[in-house]
């Protein structure tokens, strides 16, 4: 300290220090950060995950989700045409079934005429020009809340496998352009794949959830179909466990072999190193699903003012581009998409 008692500063210029290197220079100006600007976020770059009920002109609140209902198939109709004006590529459908129609089975993935086939055959009906991207897990089904067939207290592989390929067969069939398996059982992209091509569905494609965490920010989604009370236990049999970044890189590469024809990592945020070494890895289509939690964290805390929930919106969105991702899942979409057209 000197006689000021002040600390001693080092003896160095900045530009000594630097070497002259300054890198606020591009970042003085709007314009000038505009130009050094690595990443955009795009419409292009958006599927919107909505949700389906029964009934008819039924828009129904999901309370964990401000801003985002579950539609009834005339109102889901409507909002695939608002999408498709907003420039949205694809819509990824989750229904909330009726609890009268899920058993221990799933057995309404069978059913040809279930809410999720007859929601698909609207929207292509009416918007035939937006994606309909359906996701086969039993879960929405099944009166467990779990993604397969529960059997002594076991999710019984190789049933579910057979079950949900046939539950793509009758979805591809209702017109959705990918089948997006959200399951994680063992073998399931090949044996979808197969069931498919036998149909004649060769060109329909499969977004696998190649890799999908055993996560506590699935909440309010479970909310928003429903099965958020049914579900006794976790999923740590099927998913994958968080700590795993070598596990999850060997999911992707299997679902790749057995022929599917993008990935998608879930959650999204808080695993950002997963996509960034899958695109490394493989140099596949690569998405990122920001799931309902992360979601609500962000409206949570721009409700209480304590961030700016647009801002935030976007940065999260940015980072999946960042990080590698050609496209998001993300209950932003229109609003998003709103805002990159203003
Ligand atoms: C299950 C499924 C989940 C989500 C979509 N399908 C996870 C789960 O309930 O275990 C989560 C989506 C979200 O949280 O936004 N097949």
């Amino acid at each position: 300290m000197n006689k000021l008692n002040r600390p001693q500063t080092g003896s160095r210029s900045v530009d000594e220090i630097t070497g002259g290197r300054r890198l606020r220079r591009m970042r003085k100006a709007e314009w000038s950060r505009r130009l050094v600007q690595e990443t955009q976020l795009r419409t292009d770059d958006l599927i919107w995950p909505i949700f389906l009920a029964e009934g008819e002109g039924r828009e129904e609140k999901v309370d964990a989700m401000p801003g985002v209902f579950r539609y009834s198939v005339d109102l889901a109709v409507r909002q695939a045409e608002r999408a498709a004006k907003l420039g949205i590529p694809a819509l990824a459908t989750f229904p909330n079934v009726d609890g009268t129609r899920r058993d221990e089975s799933g057995s309404a993935i069978l059913d040809p005429d279930n809410l999720i086939n007859r929601a698909t055959r609207a929207i292509k009906e009416a918007v035939p020009e937006i994606g309909v991207i359906t996701d086969v897990a039993l879960d929405p089904f099944t009166s467990h809340g779990h993604d397969g067939i529960l059997r002594d207290g076991i999710i019984v592989n190789d049933e579910t496998v057979a079950q949900i390929a046939e539950g793509a067969v009758l979805q591809a069939a209702a017109g959705a352009d990918i089948i997006a398996p959200s399951d994680m059982m063992d073998g399931r992209i090949g044996a979808i794949r197969d069931a498919l091509d036998g149909n004649g569905f060769q060109d329909v494609a499969i977004m696998s959830y190649a890799t999908k965490f055993a996560s506590a920010f699935y909440g309010p989604y479970r909310e928003a179909i429903g099965t958020g009370g049914l579900l006794k236990g976790d999923k740590k049999t099927y998913y994958i466990d968080p700590s795993n970044s070598d596990e999850a890189l060997r999911e992707t590469e299997q679902d790749l072999a057995e022929g599917a024809d993008m990935v998608m990592v879930k959650p999204g945020l808080p695993y950002l190193d997963i996509i960034r070494r899958i695109k490394d890895t493989f140099s596949v289509p690569t998405f990122a699903y920001q799931v309902s939690g992360e979601y609500a964290m962000i409206k949570a805390a721009a409700a209480n003012g304590w961030i700016d929930g647009e801002i935030a919106m976007m940065e999260s969105l940015l980072a999946f581009k960042r990080a590698g991702c050609d496209g998001i899942l993300t209950y932003f979409a229109p609003e998003v998409a709103q805002k990159l057209r203003e």
